[in-house]
């Protein structure tokens, strides 16, 4: 399997992003090819303060390796570091009909709202399909929102083919497991854009304070509650042993345990949880000069690969293999 995927620098990565995303990607890394990278030029289309911009990249770099992305098994990179990406992205371009980026719902949703949208969130799946075709990728670990971003890259790769022969290989979406999506602070589903997130990596002061914000009923103390419909239990299945959430199930459901203790439980998991992650986290802070190199070795691998791409891209319709 060819394993490609991007994350968005657009802020702080949250629990939801962890269980919907990343671990995912850490758990498929070690295959013939896994590639991952921050999606930098994607980001521009909403992040527009530079430092912002900036820290964002550096941060998300540091999350991935704390969260244990291993360089040895997967390659990590800035998408801006492999220029041939925007080169294939105007290629593809030449090619996209203007019905189907019209169809995308970033775009569509923007438009139904009447805000005006630029070119960048219209051609953004384009470049989304070239980040994935420059590589030959197999496979795309992807959320379900992603997944008709895949299906243009495949409607794209599949008209530059019949167009001007067999060039690019046809990846498919891998989905995943998003089924339990994961719940914000006010029940909602966890999203940076609905300011309810919970950070991986808060201080333990400020994670217990978002923590106990966490929304709950008014049920009291005494009486007995239900954990299916509780925010907060639902949190600590995330982390918690089977035996562990049947202990709190039986506390929840005997009464005489207010959402107090409860959240004091999730508090606990989550930072025995994220434990090893922290330490490794404020180690890399000290060198970043390691987290560059490692950037700059992903680039270095993945531009090999996109080149020799580019290549065959460019002969393939009519300009030189290699520009003079
Ligand atoms: P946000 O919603 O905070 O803007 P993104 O859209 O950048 O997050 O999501 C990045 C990845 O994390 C996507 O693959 C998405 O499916 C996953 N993800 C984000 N929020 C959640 C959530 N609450 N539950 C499960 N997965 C999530
Ligand atoms: N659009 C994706 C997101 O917002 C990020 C992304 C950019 C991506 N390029 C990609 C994901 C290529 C998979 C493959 O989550």
């Amino acid at each position: 399997m060819k394993i490609l995927s991007g994350i968005q620098p657009t802020g702080r990565f949250h629990w939801g992003n962890y269980f919907g995303a990343i671990r995912q990607y850490i758990a498929l890394q070690g295959h013939e090819q896994s590639f991952y990278f921050i999606a930098d030029l994607h980001a521009l289309t909403t992040v527009r303060e530079p430092h912002v911009l900036r820290q964002n990249v550096k941060d998300a770099a540091l999350d991935l390796l704390a969260l244990g992305l291993d360089p040895q098994r997967a390659t990590l990179f800035r998408q801006s570091d492999v220029p041939e990406t925007t080169e294939l992205t105007w290629l593809l371009m030449t090619i996209a009909q203007m019905h189907l980026l019209e169809k995308c719902h970033a775009f569509k949703d923007k438009k139904a709202k009447g805000i005006a949208a630029d070119a960048g969130l219209f051609t953004y799946p384009v470049l989304m399909a070239a980040d994935i075709l420059i590589y030959d990728s197999t496979t795309v670990p992807v959320g379900a929102d992603q997944i008709q971003h895949v299906e243009v890259t495949r409607d794209l790769a599949q008209r530059f083919n019949t167009i001007y022969g067999d060039t690019l290989h046809l990846p498919e979406a891998y989905v995943l497991d998003d089924s339990a999506k994961v719940p914000g602070r006010d029940g909602e589903k966890m999203s940076k854009s609905y300011d309810n997130i919970i950070p991986i990596f808060e201080t333990p002061k400020k994670l217990g304070k978002m923590i106990m914000s966490i929304k709950t009923d008014s049920t009291s103390k005494e009486s007995s509650k239900n954990p299916d419909t509780c925010s907060v239990f639902e949190l600590y299945k995330l982390f918690a042993t089977p035996e562990a959430q049947m202990t709190l199930t039986e506390r929840y459901r005997a009464g005489g345990m207010g959402y107090g203790e409860a959240k004091q439980a999730l508090y606990e998991a989550a930072i025995a949880h994220f434990e090893t992650a922290f330490a490794r986290r404020t180690q890399l802070e000290t060198s970043p000069d390691i987290v560059e190199d490692i950037l700059r070795e992903g680039a270095h691998r993945a531009r090999a690969k996109a080149q020799e791409v580019l290549e065959r891209v460019r002969a393939a319709c009519g300009l030189l293999a290699k520009p003079v």
